[in-house]
């Protein structure tokens, strides 16, 4: 028996080391070097492409490469019955927390502009942005993490969920209605839901609208969350200040892309919380072992949900 990584845009290399290194860890393949398909009980994913799941006649569990499942769950030949887990770990929040305080405390302190003077020899000075109320859109796992250090750091936060939170200092905002509500005293907006159909476009010209005006935005859900045309507009129109991106609809984004060179957005490729490898092998063989005994998955993703 075996489990095959089938990872697209990630060197497979070092999961495979660290899952070696696991005591009772089964053969590792990687695609496309597949052996017999019979073998294989597990697969670790990253943005498959659609439909191969479909060649394992054996497989028991499908195990995401990072916290968003979005694209397994968009396969529309997904094998029936078959679970799927997703990686959470406080590593991923951790890191998450730390980027988006980086992203609002360089947009506050202009950390960004100051660079660009350097290259001209410039000394200019401007006032430190002020507002330090944020609202985050997703209290799982990783906006409540974030939610905890922007709170540590003298930060107001307000959380947006599908579902009441009570999470220490943050007010809760929950359902449709509650949506428009929770951006409208927010000097950030921070997106860290995971990507449904109900959250598909929801940063959008709406929402950015119902903001107060010169907020700003950080999207590190998923690219389409937001409505790129709405983003260019609300920039333009001045009701946002600015806009701090790390996913993109298509990634790589394209060379061509006009928010690469736009003066308000700031880009990152996609890497405000990476996984680590070491803690997803443990967690990949933990599963896999929970499996073969039958006994009920950690971190199991309900279809339902979407996450
Ligand atoms: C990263 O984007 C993840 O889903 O873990």
């Amino acid at each position: 028996m075996a489990i095959l990584l089938l990872l697209n845009q990630v060197d497979p290399t070092i999961l495979e080391t660290h899952l070696k290194s696991l005591p009772s860890c089964p053969e590792v393949r990687t695609y496309p070097d597949v052996g017999n398909s019979e073998d294989i009980e597990c697969v670790v994913v990253w943005k498959h492409d659609k439909g191969v799941l479909n060649d394992f006649p054996n497989l028991k569990l499908i195990a995401s490469h990072g916290a968003g499942v979005e694209n397994i769950l968009s396969d529309p030949s997904l094998p029936e019955g078959v679970p799927i887990t997703r990686f959470v770990d406080h590593t991923l929040s951790d890191q998450m927390a730390e980027y988006v305080l980086a992203g609002i405390l360089n947009h506050r302190l202009h950390l960004t502009y100051y660079r660009e003077q350097q290259a001209a020899a410039h000394w200019r000075c401007r006032d430190i942005v002020k507002g330090r109320n944020v609202t985050i859109l997703g209290m799982g796992e990783l906006g409540s993490t974030t939610a905890r250090l922007l709170i540590q750091n003298g930060y107001t936060v307000s959380g947006w969920s599908r579902s009441e939170k009570d999470i220490h200092n943050v007010k809760s905002y929950y359902g449709d209605d509650q949506l428009i509500p929770s951006v409208a005293d927010a000097d950030y907006v921070i997106c860290l839901l995971p990507l449904t159909p109900a959250t598909n476009g929801i940063l959008n010209i709406k929402l950015f609208n119902a903001m107060k005006k010169g907020a700003y935005l950080i999207n590190v859900g998923r690219g389409d969350h937001l409505n790129e045309n709405d983003l260019m507009d609300a920039l333009a129109g001045e009701q946002l200040s600015g806009a701090l991106l790390d996913v993109f609809s298509t990634e790589p984004l394209p060379k061509d892309h006009p928010f690469w060179r736009h003066p308000k957005i700031h880009i990152t490729p996609h890497i405000s919380s990476p996984t680590d490898k070491a803690q997803l092998a443990r967690q990949i063989m933990e599963n896999y072992h929970r499996m073969k005994d039958g006994k009920p998955l950690k971190n199991e993703v309900d279809p339902e949900r979407s996450y």
